[in-house]
């Protein structure tokens, strides 16, 4: 059964009638450029042919009503009641994007949404933005509000702030709404700006394997935060308003400035910062299979200066290299979650392989393998 399919027949089960139309999203797995959105950087994510459905329709009482095939939750409510602190959960996701386009105003109609997905959940590669994205959509063509899709990805950043409680930044969104096909999304964080830089991989016998821990982690608690403060403090401490603002060159008065952690937490965003400019650059007059070591350089940075990362992921990480992927890093926020590995064709079953051996000794849960391909960004399928 397709996920439209399915979507449909959940639909019909909590509305028991069709839906006015099917909308899509993709997830996302970053290529490289984490933790530099918030710091108003350069990312270089994309979005993958893993999706979330929303099966949608309008209603003419002003209540909004959400399902999922993932729960038997159903959850109703006003739409004018619908604002930050009023829901928590899952639904806080859908809820949250319609309150930050403006939906508890009180002058748009209510809509049924059911949503399904084939993104992994709390892997780092971006369900919730799916969500977000998928939902917008939906909401910016049944309400006719003719926004842009920079417009979009930022209802969806407001809905996870404000709704959900995350403090994160746009990349997500921004990948799930400008993916291409066989293309990566570089993005300016400060303007915003999305452009797609090429990434075709199956044509250079390449492909991009998803190893996911299984670590489940939230941005909503604890590290994400730390993080996130960190760099802010180093911005105001250099007199700057963004860590996008210093170059390599200011480190070493960065480094007389602020105290260790803070320091190394800053050379991550400052370093990382340059790695995207480069590897957008290599992908555009080399392509893909010249930017490994930067892979590399960026998941050793996020896992000694910026410490996001965790066993299970250094495991793969290294497991990977050593058995012929070009590069590999984590991808997403950290703390569990995913890696990623740029891996030629051939070499993909040894890796595969060996990564899940390397699991078993260490006697960590099993590691989840796909490979995903770079695709194209949200809109209506049906
Ligand atoms: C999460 C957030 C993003 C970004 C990444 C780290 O995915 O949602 O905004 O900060 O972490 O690069």
């Amino acid at each position: 059964m397709t996920l439209i399919d399915r979507v449909t027949a959940r639909f019909h089960d909590i509305v028991g009638e069709s839906p006015r139309g099917i909308w899509s999203a993709p997830g996302r797995v970053n290529i490289i450029g984490e933790h530099t959105d918030y710091n108003g950087g350069f990312a270089l994510p994309m979005a993958i042919d893993r999706h979330t459905v929303v099966a949608v329709s309008r209603r003419e009482d002003g209540l909004v009503r959400v399902g999922s095939t993932l729960s038997g939750d159903v959850v109703t409510t006003e739409l004018a009641r619908c604002v930050p602190g009023s829901v928590s959960g899952w639904a806080a996701y859908p809820l949250g994007v319609l309150w930050a386009l403006g939906g508890s105003r009180g002058h748009f109609p209510g809509l049924d949404i059911v949503i399904d997905t084939d993104v992994p959940i709390g892997a780092g590669l971006s369900s919730s933005a799916a969500i977000e994205c998928a939902v917008a959509v939906a909401a910016n063509d049944l309400w006719e509000l003719d926004l842009d899709r920079m417009q979009l990805a930022y209802a969806g950043q407001r809905a996870e702030n404000d709704m959900v409680g995350a403090p994160t930044g746009m990349m997500d969104q921004i990948a799930s709404l400008f993916g291409e096909e066989e293309s990566a999304v570089l993005i300016d964080c400060q303007i915003p700006e999305a452009q797609a830089v090429p990434f075709a991989l199956a044509s250079e016998g390449l492909a991009v394997l998803v190893m996911n821990s299984t670590v489940h982690h939230s941005h909503a608690t604890g590290g994400y935060k730390d993080r996130r403060a960190a760099c802010e403090r180093a911005a105001v401490a250099m007199g700057v308003e963004f860590l996008r603002d210093l170059a390599v060159d200011d480190l070493p008065r960065l480094r007389e400035t602020v105290d260790d952690v803070t320091f190394r937490r800053a050379r991550h965003v400052v370093t990382e910062n340059a790695r995207v400019r480069a590897v957008a650059e290599l992908l555009e007059t080399d392509g893909p299979h010249a930017i490994g070591d930067f892979l590399v350089a960026s998941h050793l940075s996020m896992r000694d200066d910026f410490e996001i990362s965790i066993p299970q992921i250094d495991l793969a990480v290294r497991v990977a290299r050593e058995n012929g992927a070009l590069g590999a890093r984590l991808t997403g926020g950290g703390f569990g979650g995913a890696a990623i590995a740029l891996v030629p064709r051939d070499a993909l079953p040894t890796i595969e392989h060996e990564v899940r051996a390397a699991y078993a000794e260490a006697q960590f849960d099993a590691p989840d393998l796909f490979v995903v391909t770079p695709s194209r960004g949200a809109g209506r399928i049906d």
